[in-house]
């Protein structure tokens, strides 16, 4: 592991670094100020209405200049080896995480489930086209479906939206799927679907599993060897570091169990990647993670984790002694609660926190993204409405 560059050390190289290349801040439009004010604002202890983390982790910003800077192809991985070295040793990491053999980075979660589809119907021997996924899966399951000319049927949920594994049992007996899609983490709630009993029920139909764990998935950061062992089994899992792990977009991953074609060749126009989404790709998808692991090791992400969780639980346990209403804490960063309607649209439209739709009911949904989001900061601003 290298010596830690200090934090401030890194911000002097990065001011270097944009001296180099964009001059003076005067020089830019006069809007450009505005930007970044406006991306300042977002980064308070009090802002959580989404899944975009608004500090990012360290060495993000020096990682992205490098990437900048490189703007290798991999699609020519041969020409840069450095590149291809720094892209493996991330993904074995993340590999070691999630116990599945081959990984790709991409662009998000969107893509990962349309990949995961993609990769169940061409390997499918039997034609079969139904894909189960639960009835608070995230919309791209029903966009990739389409594409790719499958039939999505929903499967019911239960009040803290995880997957009815009866339902589903019932789905498979009457019409065994193409692929069974698990959510760890649904978008709304961080809903958590019952991964072992539904990995064992789509085993005896021989379905494709899939795991979306766009938001979950840096729940594997944490010493969870009983969720290593489940991932393990799945076909193939999507993770979205540039959600849960203080990543800047893109940055996410597709695991599978099944072998995914490398791109090692110069020549790729002879010897084409066919069966991967992304086309011309290289650094920025990775750089930066790959920057910060080296930096700060695994330890660093752990950490940062648990304290996000921990803030989490925190702001639940407040929150459930100001209102009697209903407080959803599924355990991993998103708390949903009831208020009456509108009472809170201030803080909405000042992105503190944000409104969906739970089990039929309007609700408010507070989402702990970054590192920096403090269980204090948020029940300060609820407290005067609440
Ligand atoms: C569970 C889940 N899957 C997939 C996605 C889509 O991810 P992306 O925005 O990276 O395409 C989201 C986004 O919120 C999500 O919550």
């Amino acid at each position: 592991m290298n010596q830690p560059l200090p934090v401030s050390e890194a911000n002097r190289l990065l001011q270097q670094l944009f001296a180099g290349s964009a001059a003076d801040l005067n020089l830019l439009p006069a809007n450009s100020q505005a930007l970044l004010e406006e991306a300042e604002q977002q980064r308070s202890a009090d802002q959580a209405a989404h899944m975009t983390p608004r500090r990012l982790a360290p060495y993000s910003l020096l990682g992205m200049q490098l990437a900048g800077l490189h703007q290798g192809n991999l699609l020519s991985a041969a020409l840069y080896p450095e590149l291809k070295q720094a892209e493996s040793d991330t993904l074995d990491w993340l590999k070691s995480l999630f116990y599945l053999p081959y990984a790709q980075f991409s662009h998000g979660g969107s893509y990962n489930n349309l990949q995961a589809l993609w990769q169940a119907r061409d390997q499918d021997g039997h034609n079969r086209s139904t894909v189960y996924a639960s009835q608070a899966c995230h919309y791209s399951i029903a966009k990739a479906c389409r594409i790719l000319g499958l039939e999505l049927q929903l499967i019911e949920t239960d009040d803290r939206e995880q997957m009815l594994v009866d339902e589903l049992a019932k789905a498979c007996a009457d019409k065994p799927p193409l692929a069974v899609v698990l959510t760890a983490g649904t978008p709304v709630s961080g809903g958590w679907d019952p991964l072992d009993e539904a990995l064992e029920l789509a085993g005896q139909t021989g379905s494709w599993v899939h795991i979306d764990a766009a938001w979950g998935g840096a729940l594997w950061t944490l010493e969870t060897a009983s969720l290593r062992s489940v991932s393990g089994q799945a076909d193939s899992l999507g993770f979205d570091p540039h959600k849960a792990l203080f990543q800047p977009r893109p940055c996410s991953v597709y695991f599978s169990r099944h072998e995914l074609s490398a791109t090692q060749e110069t020549a790729y126009l002879r010897d084409a990647p066919k069966d991967r989404l992304a086309g011309s790709h290289g650094a920025e998808l990775f750089l930066p993670l790959w920057l910060n692991l080296q930096m700060l090791g695994q330890q660093w992400f752990t950490e940062q984790t648990r304290q996000r969780l921990a803030q989490a639980d925190l702001f639940a346990r407040q929150l459930s002694q100001l209102t009697d209403g209903l407080v959803l804490n599924n355990g991993n960063g998103i708390i949903c609660f009831s208020a009456p309607v509108g009472a809170l649209q201030n803080l909405v439209a000042d992105g503190v926190l944000s409104c969906a739709r739970l089990n039929g009911q309007n609700v408010y949904r507070v989402v702990f993204t970054s590192y920096s989001t403090r269980a204090d900061a948020l029940i300060a601003r609820l407290r005067p409405f609440l």
